[in-house]
């Protein structure tokens, strides 16, 4: 039976970092070591401040400081930690495509491949490769194919091992998940190589969490727990438009059918539209892959997910215009959240970025305050999309640290990200430093709209009319 002792970890991103800090928090007797290519990644994580990290997750500092140069290292010398770990996750990242066969759908395996290939030149030993990044369905038979051929004779076992955190809770997911997936070969040899990472995850979670399945299952579990959250968002929020025609609430529409308990409450909550890194990302690699077997209705059918998310954030900004009047040019609209939800600094796919860039279409002056989002982060989401230049973006856009200041002699302010401290600010306050009539446009449905109403706000928020 292989008993781990040393990990390593490929990728110190938003999953690599806090899933490698929670093992080595709750498993001291394991070394665990995180490794990329990112010096200045890898600089943060070892920050003498631990509130530097790079990922800004709720508790996360507090789990890095206690295992950090105990049994937790960061580090950029990738090779030293795949020779000595008996077990490598795999945590790079795996964007869709930008380029050639499959573009703007397949995820793009580039980095993947480059890691297998460098296992493959470093190991000397038999060592377990566990799959933590999301993947393609068999993605784990190309890793065994590159792996195989190393001709030193080292044995390698392929696990799938996806990660379900959700980002800003990722802390509390990693402590108590709902379960744990692990996916390998049926052999004797990948049954015990199975048993070997069951037996770190059960070092504090519950048996039976952790679910052992073949590695196909696993692979496609992932793609298909994604599709199936983004899913629900994009039903909630194609219903909004309706209850916006006919004085339903959607709130109420959530809350009705969410105490069904086939159904159940949550991820009910209609949105500006999702984003993040993930869910569009991993919807469109299903339908990449559905449309690769011939299986048009499949792609089909989960395609429009998408379409429908791109639907609501482009309705958002639309009625944006509309409301004021039919042009936002030369007007300055503040954008509270820029996040792609709260309690995360991360912006991937961020709802934010699509509404500014269709305002600034419009010529709108947009005024930016988000709690965790750096002003350099916003201008780079603004210049990715290369719609326009960075000058222009920086012209169209202005970043502020004091959200009174972002409010203060606007026209409209729009609600891109549901952070709790917007709840508390003060609203009267904000109201009389606003051009009127002062609007807000709720696409988190987070404010309380009756106080604002009563303040003298004009307020539109997402699935509601009245
Ligand atoms: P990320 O971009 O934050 O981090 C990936 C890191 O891998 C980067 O720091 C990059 O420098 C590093 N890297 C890439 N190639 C490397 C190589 N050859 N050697 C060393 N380092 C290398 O990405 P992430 O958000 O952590 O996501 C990683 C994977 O996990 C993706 O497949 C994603 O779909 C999946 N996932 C993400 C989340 C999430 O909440 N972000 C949740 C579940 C699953
Ligand atoms: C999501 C999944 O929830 C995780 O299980 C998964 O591991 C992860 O993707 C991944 O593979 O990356 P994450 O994207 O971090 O996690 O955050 P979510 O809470 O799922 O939110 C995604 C987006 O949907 C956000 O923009 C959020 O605001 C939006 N959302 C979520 C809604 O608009 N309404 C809801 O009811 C729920």
């Amino acid at each position: 039976m292989t008993k781990i002792t040393k990990i390593c970890c490929i990728g110190a991103g938003y999953v690599g970092g806090p899933t490698m800090a929670m093992i080595a928090k709750k498993c001291p007797h394991i070394k665990v070591t995180v490794v990329d290519l990112n010096e200045q990644r890898i600089a943060a994580w070892n920050d003498a401040d631990v509130e530097n990290i790079p990922v800004y997750e709720p508790g996360l500092s507090a789990v890095v400081a206690e295992a950090r140069n105990r049994n937790l290292f960061f580090s950029t010398d990738v090779e030293g930690a795949i020779d000595e770990a008996e077990m490598i996750f795999i945590s790079v990242n795996t964007p869709t495509k930008t380029y050639g066969a499959g573009k703007g759908q397949a995820a793009d395996l580039k980095w993947i491949e480059l890691c297998a290939r460098q296992i493959a030149r470093v190991a000397k030993n038999n060592k377990i490769i566990v799959e933590k990044s999301t993947l393609p369905v068999r993605t784990a038979s190309a890793i065994k194919d590159i792996l195989t051929h190393t001709g030193n004779g080292s044995q390698f076992q392929i696990l799938s091992n996806p990660e379900f955190l959700a980002e800003g809770t990722a802390v509390e997911d990693l402590d108590a998940p709902d379960r744990v997936l692990i996916g390998g070969d049926t052999t004797p040899e990948g049954r015990a190589a199975v048993q070997a990472l069951v037996d770190v995850y059960a070092n504090w979670i519950p048996k039976e969490r952790i679910l052992t399945t073949n590695v196909w299952s696993s692979e496609l579990s992932k793609l298909t727990a994604n599709a199936f959250l983004a899913q629900r968002v994009s039903s909630i929020n194609s219903l909004t438009e309706l209850c916006e025609k006919t004085e339903a609430d959607i709130k109420e529409v959530a809350r009705a059918i969410g105490t069904d308990s086939r159904i159940g409450p949550k991820f009910l909550k209609a949105s500006v539209g999702f984003g993040g890194s993930c869910f569009q990302k991993d919807i469109l690699n299903l339908v990449y892959i559905a449309r690769s077997y011939g299986l048009q209705e499949v792609a089909d059918y989960w395609e429009q997910v998408i379409i429908m998310n791109d639907h609501q954030k482009k309705r958002f900004a639309n009625q944006m215009i509309r409301e004021l009047y039919n042009t936002v040019n030369g007007k300055k609209i503040s954008f509270l959240g820029w996040a792609f939800k709260k309690d995360t600094n991360d912006t991937r796919e961020s709802a934010a970025i699509y509404v500014a860039d269709h305002l600034l279409h419009e010529q709108a002056h947009i005024i930016v305050y988000d709690p965790k989002v750096l002003e350099g982060q916003i201008y780079f989401d603004l210049d990715y999309l290369a719609t326009r230049t960075p000058e222009e973006n920086k012209k169209g856009v202005n970043v502020v640290t004091d959200p009174y200041e972002a409010c203060k002699g606007a026209h409209a302010i729009a609600v891109l990200t549901e952070w709790d401290e917007f709840k508390d600010y003060d609203w009267q306050r904000i109201y009389d430093s606003m051009l009127k009539p002062a609007k807000i446009f709720d696409g988190r449905n987070l404010l309380d709209a009756e106080k604002l109403r009563a303040i003298g706000f004009q307020v539109k928020a997402i699935g509601t009319n009245i």
